[in-house]
């Protein structure tokens, strides 16, 4: 037996019907937000993430699905979906033509990580980018609808903010947390590598012991600029009056290193140890880092599958029409109707091609959750045959002449 691979999995009902229903709704918040849909190759060039997501971070250094094609270049499974959604737009001289741009999107994204509970191999994100916008109120503007879409799916989650201040504070800032981390050598291997690459990363480390050693170091928040700072203030004021909680987090850097000012994530403590639902912030270099003209970013993704977790389908409706044979002689009429029900009428049908007895038919129907049964058998296959629309919700049947039936549709 074939089995798929490690970290990946299939989807079956109601976890697939569930992601369609998450889609639907998120995609309709993020269209009333002006956000348009926007796809791209799940395979890009490997440069595009290491001068993007960075080359310090774990998802470069230690994740990437990357091979060398027949064509002999360097390519990457798409391990999330910023960089490619920048360089589209980079492609499309969106940059030159200074545009505002919102885009949304959904699929699967590949990290080779160690599977556990939350953390697959193959997982799938809901995001949004939005290209031009330099006020902070556009970072306002989508953690609310993050939490709007949140809200919609009865999802209670814990927001944490952050700012990773600009090229003006961030350097110097940089300076002092190095010279304090210069004051020991304790810290983990990852996190010795980090400090001479981007040493901020060191910040949110989930080593116990790093994070003792980091007791005292100097914050990101006390070190803004006066143009961080108040664009930082306005967006926990904005937040605030729309009634929304958060929680400011100072060692929140987020795994990527594309981000300056706004930093967030949305945090459930319900699904266990990779309780990350979703994460963003601003990007403003990267339109650049990425060859384009610079170009204000800000975005976020929802981890999918850790979302699905958290919410269950409204209870589904008997919908549609059940139609079964009861002699091998109707099932032809079986079909017919049930083509044109679905063809003419647009009609949500189940059709069970080959004849079963009553019961079994009831039973299919019952278990499909259709709400109109129809079974046909010889007597309907006569001239002026009538058939028995039973209504399986309200148990009330209507009895029609096939012919009607027949031209009715
Ligand atoms: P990220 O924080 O790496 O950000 O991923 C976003 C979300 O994807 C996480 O919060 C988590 O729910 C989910 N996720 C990440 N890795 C896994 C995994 N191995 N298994 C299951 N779920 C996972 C980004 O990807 C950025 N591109 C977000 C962004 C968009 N920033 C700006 N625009």
């Amino acid at each position: 037996m074939i089995n798929a691979l490690r970290g990946m999995k299939d989807m079956f009902s109601p976890e697939s019907e569930k992601y369609l229903y998450f889609i639907e709704n998120c995609s309709k918040i993020a269209k009333n937000y002006g956000f348009i849909f926007i796809s791209t190759p799940i395979l890009e060039e490997t440069t595009l993430f290491k001068r993007s997501v960075g080359e310090s971070s774990d998802i470069v250094n230690k994740e990437m699905y990357q091979f060398i094609d027949k064509g002999n270049n360097d390519v990457c499974m798409r391990p999330e979906g910023t960089a490619g959604v920048v360089r589209a737009f980079v492609q499309a001289k969106m940059d030159k033509a200074g545009e505002k741009r919102r885009f949304f999107y959904y699929g699967s994204m590949f990290r080779y990580e160690r599977p556990q509970k939350g953390r697959l191999r193959q997982f799938h994100q809901f995001g949004v980018e939005s290209f031009g916008y330099s006020d902070v109120r556009e970072d306002a503007t989508i953690i609310l609808m993050l939490n709007e879409m949140l809200e919609f799916f009865g999802i209670d989650a814990a927001i944490k903010l952050n700012s990773l201040g600009c090229p003006e504070c961030m350097p110097s800032y940089k300076d002092k947390l190095v010279k304090f981390l210069d004051l020991t050598n304790e810290l983990c291997e990852d996190c010795q590598r980090r400090k001479k690459t981007n040493p901020i990363r060191v910040l949110d480390c989930k080593n116990e012991n790093c994070q003792k050693l980091l007791k005292n170091a100097p914050l990101l928040i006390d070190n803004l600029c006066c143009g961080c700072k108040n664009e930082f203030d306005i967006l926990q004021n904005t937040l605030r009056d729309f009634n929304v909680k958060f929680e400011i987090n100072p060692m929140l850097v987020r795994g990527l290193d594309y981000y300056s000012k706004t930093a967030f994530e949305f945090v459930s403590d319900k699904i266990g140890s990779q309780s990350s639902i979703a994460g963003g912030g601003r990007y403003d270099r990267l339109v650049e880092f990425l060859g384009g003209k610079p170009t204000n970013g800000v975005g976020f993704a929802i981890g999918i599958e850790r979302l699905l977790e958290l919410f269950e389908l409204p209870e589904s409706k008997r919908k549609g029409f059940y139609i079964g044979a009861l002699t091998q002689e109707a099932e032809k009429l079986s079909y017919e109707i049930a083509m044109k029900l679905r063809i003419n009428k647009k009609a949500y049908v189940l059709n069970e091609y080959s004849f079963k007895d009553f019961k079994s038919h009831l039973k299919n129907a019952d278990k499909m959750n259709a709400k109109y049964f129809i079974c046909i058998g010889n007597d309907e296959l006569k001239e002026n045959g009538e058939l028995i629309i039973k209504d399986l919700e309200t148990k009330d049947k209507k009895q029609v002449t096939v012919k009607s039936f027949l031209e009715s549709l």
